[in-house]
């Protein structure tokens, strides 16, 4: 694992832009999106790119990490929309090419199985980009999840329900249960890249990067992964030995 210290939001975005943008070059592209604020600043370097450099996304592939269930793809807190208006409406990938589980389908567990084999029938995920919670979760994966698990459907803690409470009126009206893809999932995908800023992500990033392998912490498991990479400020790098 790689853990690159950065002077800024804006460099992280650059370096984690500079990830994509190889991926984006090569032949098939499937690149794997995470909600969030921590993905904001690549996700507008990437737009950046695309407007005037010419990045094409036009042969790209994405997956989504996690959907919130109950809300309907329409609500603009729902992952799906929040993702169409962070990145892909402002760049030229084919919409009908961005998937993410279906939080609203009838049958929870029939339709993660059917989102993991997506994600294999499209040849795997080349990049995925991972925030990290409070509590070290990665996708929706809170902490004693399964180090091996695939997509399926999770509750969340009351922290990160907290959390997330920013975008919603109010903590009660963030949904309890979500769709993640699972900890064996993310780590299929090719190549991790862990973005985090702010003091408040510190003690996770210690967690993740320097304590054990452990479920404890769903993060740490970027330490088994063959190619991993953490980009993190100077305030998320401040717990590390
Ligand atoms: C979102 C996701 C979550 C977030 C994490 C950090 O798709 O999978 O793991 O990455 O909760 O969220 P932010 O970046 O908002 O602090």
């Amino acid at each position: 694992m790689e853990v690159v210290i950065c002077g800024s939001g804006e460099e992280i975005g650059r370096h984690v832009a500079d990830v994509y943008e190889a991926v984006l070059r090569g032949p098939a592209p499937v690149i794997g999106l995470a909600t969030g604020s921590s993905p904001l600043v690549a996700y507008q370097e990437l737009i950046r790119r695309h407007r005037e450099d010419g990045l094409s996304f036009a042969g790209a592939t994405a997956f989504l990490l996690d959907e919130y269930v109950g809300l309907p793809l329409s609500h603009p807190e729902s992952y799906a929309a929040v993702i169409r208006r962070e990145l892909t409406d402002h760049v030229d990938i084919d919409p009908a090419r961005v998937f993410s589980p279906d939080g609203t389908a009838a049958d929870l567990a029939a339709e993660c199985a059917r989102y993991d084999a997506a994600i294999a029938a499209a040849g795997g995920v080349h990049v995925q980009l991972l925030g990290i919670g409070t509590d070290g979760h990665v996708g929706f994966n809170e902490p004693m999840s399964s180090l091996t698990s695939r997509t399926r459907p999770k509750t969340l803690t009351r922290q990160t329900r907290e959390d997330n409470a920013r975008f919603f009126d109010s903590v009660d009206e963030v949904p309890t249960h979500v769709l993640t893809q699972g900890l064996g999932t993310i780590s299929s995908a090719r190549h991790l890249v862990l973005v985090a800023t702010g003091s408040a992500k510190a003690e996770a990033i210690a967690a993740a990067v320097e304590g054990p392998l452990s479920a404890r912490c769903p993060a740490s498991i970027l330490q088994w992964h063959r190619h991993a990479t953490v980009f993190v400020d100077e305030a998320a790098a401040s717990r590390l030995e």
